[in-house]
């Protein structure tokens, strides 16, 4: 009897951890067919490139990678061999029409909520009807984690789960709630049966993920609606299980159950990463948010009274159509009143079929450029002030890897900053104590004890 060989499948992911997560299921889906999945993509029988949609220049770099890819679709197919390209995730979504006129020699094009049909789409591209290529672009999210199978690789120390997705938002300059759907929760049973078999792996560090994790509101094992400070409860009883992180989080979500859960839930760790976007009132009613620069900062207040050490970070838009100096200052204000540990800063990106993307009041790219740098100037030393007042502590800090050469161990602190230390490999998935000595741009690094 002749085995068929096994094959390998590349998959290259950008945006956001969504994705990465979505990555490691297609490659579970794609295991039992024969795919091994490979770091390179060179001599690949299959590539899928999970994209993302969320600025213009993701997109742009999915169409250049294409070209890229289809040289080596031809160099194999002069070698006799057959290579499956396909595109997935929020582009695959949003423009599988354009891709497949643009790059026809892609086989298959997917969205994040339909990944599981995976076996069948492959059997029909490859079937002897010839080259079918095929789009998938179901919203069905339900099935598809009914269907999906159990995770059999290890993510590492520090692992993700999905636990809600897509977004009832609409913020007037965001894709998501067209590329990934309306909010939906995963049933509490199914995500604590896939967090037990993640600490089976290896996982002591669990970041649970959503688009708008804290609006999450699953079927509890009592059958009541969960929110997310009730799931990380049930999460918390896993012992294996050392730290649980949740992003990316809405100001509108937030509830008091989940704000209490990190007084009282140990395993929570004090760091949140909580979008604002701007902090002037009148671009976040432009950009619909729901929520002003005052309400936010009460959200924020509410943590600090439970949980004074909690560390924040944010995501921030600059030159958003209408922006004007007065409004980019306020942001700068509602920077220094937060003190962040962490921000992550876009210049606006138009994107076709937004609201915002018909709204007039542009801002001239260089305009957005200087405000830009002004924002992460002051980040980037807020951040500096915020990491320099670790000096001289004793840090908990969880290890994920060794770094053999330096003899040098990483993790991370309660407050998700990176820290290394010199130490052996064999601490590796632990926590252990690191008494803090310098920093270097956002890392910490000191001595083990
Ligand atoms: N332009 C620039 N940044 C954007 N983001 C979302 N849509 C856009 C856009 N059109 C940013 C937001 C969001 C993060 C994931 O990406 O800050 O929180
Ligand atoms: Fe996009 Fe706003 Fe939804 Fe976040 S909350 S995914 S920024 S629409």
């Amino acid at each position: 009897m002749t085995t068929e060989p096994r094959k390998k499948l590349h998959i290259q992911t950008w945006g956001c951890q969504m994705n990465v997560y979505d990555s490691h299921r297609m490659a579970d889906v794609l295991r039992p067919l024969g795919y091994d999945a490979v770091d390179a993509p060179d001599d690949a029988d299959m590539v899928i490139l999970n994209t993302c949609h969320i600025r213009e220049k993701a997109t742009d770099k999915v169409f250049s990678e294409l070209g890229r890819l289809r040289d080596h679709k031809q160099v194999r197919e002069d070698q006799g061999k057959k290579t499956i390209i396909a595109v997935a995730g929020c582009v695959a979504q949003a423009e599988g029409d354009v891709i497949t006129t643009r790059a026809p020699y892609v086989d298959l094009v997917f969205g994040p909520q339909s990944f599981h049909q995976l076996p069948e789409m492959i059997l029909k591209a490859t079937g002897s009807v010839g080259a079918a290529r095929l789009i998938s672009t179901d919203f069905a999210v339900d099935e598809k984690f009914d269907v999906l199978p159990n995770e059999t690789q290890s993510q590492g120390v520090s692992a993700f789960l999905s636990i809600q997705e897509g977004c009832d938002k609409f913020c007037t300059f965001c894709v998501v709630p067209y590329t990934r759907g309306a909010e939906y929760s995963r049933p509490a049973a199914q995500i604590i049966d896939e967090a037990k078999r993640i600490a089976d792996t290896g996982a002591v560090d669990l970041t649970l993920l959503g688009q708008n994790v804290n609006a999450y509101h699953g079927a509890g094992l009592d059958g009541e609606v969960w929110g997310l400070g009730r799931l990380c409860a049930e999460l918390a009883k896993i012992d294996r299980l050392k730290r649980i992180r949740y992003m990316t989080s809405h100001p509108r979500d937030m509830d008091d159950e989940l704000i209490l859960a990190h007084r009282d839930n140990e395993k929570l760790m004090p760091f949140v990463h909580l979008p604002v976007q701007s902090g002037s009132d009148r671009i976040l009613k432009l950009m619909n948010r729901k929520h002003t620069a005052d309400d936010y900062k009460r959200i924020i207040e509410r943590f600090r009274a439970m949980r004074p050490d909690i560390a924040f970070s944010s995501d921030f838009i600059v030159g958003f159509p209408g922006e004007s100096d007065e409004d980019h200052a306020a942001t700068l204000q509602l920077v220094r009143d937060i003190g962040y540990a962490s921000v992550y800063s876009f210049k606006y990106s138009s994107r076709p079929g937004t609201p915002a993307a018909n709204m007039g009041g542009l801002v001239r790219d260089d305009v957005a450029q200087v405000r830009l740098h002004e924002l992460q100037d002051l980040v980037f030393s807020m951040g500096r002030k915020y990491n320099e007042t670790f000096i001289g502590q004793s840090v908990p800090v969880l290890f994920d890897h060794h770094d053999a050469a330096k003899n040098q161990l990483h993790g991370r602190s309660p407050y998700n900053q990176p820290v290394h230390t010199p130490g052996p490999a064999h601490r590796v998935g632990h926590i252990g104590d690191v008494t803090i000595e310098t920093v270097t741009g956002s890392a910490l690094a000191g001595e083990l004890k």
